[in-house]
């Protein structure tokens, strides 16, 4: 650990996450106000996020998770995307939103909306903590981002380097160099 510590540069401090995390909380809760919510965390880098979300967000709603996992390792995903563990939870005419940690080429999100749309819910949302735009390779609609960032690796708040690292309280640029 203290190892790649050493390599970490903060990007987003504990307070800007806690304050962005709070505008979405609100965004959220007046965009639902009245719907049936089901809220699908993906794992297993949306634990943080999810926690301090789902909490943030001041309506009764269903949570749910799924393990979904692209082939590969390190700073890569390969576009295989498979699902480990699927969401137990019926979302069928309800009001679906998918939580995530980060979209990069958009791949993840890409197989996980189909999957979810074929079960016919009211709506399907995305809402994501980090978005790296300048890294996408299939378009996917994402409609609740927490912070746009440029094509940096990081790692904390959830995000692993090969496994490691998601229990930072905070988003490090991983700089192996
Ligand atoms: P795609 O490319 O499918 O990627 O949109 C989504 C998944 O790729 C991982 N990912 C990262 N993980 N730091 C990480 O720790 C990063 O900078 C990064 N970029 C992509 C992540 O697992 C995400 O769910
Ligand atoms: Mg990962």
């Amino acid at each position: 650990m203290s190892k790649s510590l050493s390599r970490i540069y903060p990007l987003l401090t504990q307070d800007q996450i806690a304050a962005r995390v709070k505008e979405l909380g609100i965004q959220l809760a007046a965009d639902y106000a009245g719907k049936d919510l089901v809220v699908i965390g993906l794992l297993n880098g949306v634990y943080p996020f999810f926690a301090d979300l789902t909490r943030a967000i001041a309506l009764d709603m269903d949570v749910s998770f799924m393990r979904v996992a692209s082939y590969g390792h390190g700073f890569e995903s390969t576009g295989e995307v498979k699902i480990l563990t699927d969401c137990d939870t019926s979302i069928r005419g309800r009001h679906a939103l998918i939580v995530e940690d980060i979209v990069d080429t958009g791949l993840t999100l890409h197989k996980v909306r189909k999957i979810l749309m074929d079960r016919e819910p009211a709506s399907l949302r995305i809402c994501t903590l980090l978005d790296k735009p300048s890294r996408r390779r299939v378009e996917v609609p994402v409609d609740y981002v927490g912070f746009s960032i440029e094509d940096h690796f990081v790692v904390g708040y959830g995000l692993d380097l090969e496994g490691k690292l998601r229990n930072l309280p905070y988003v490090g640029i991983y700089n192996p160099a």
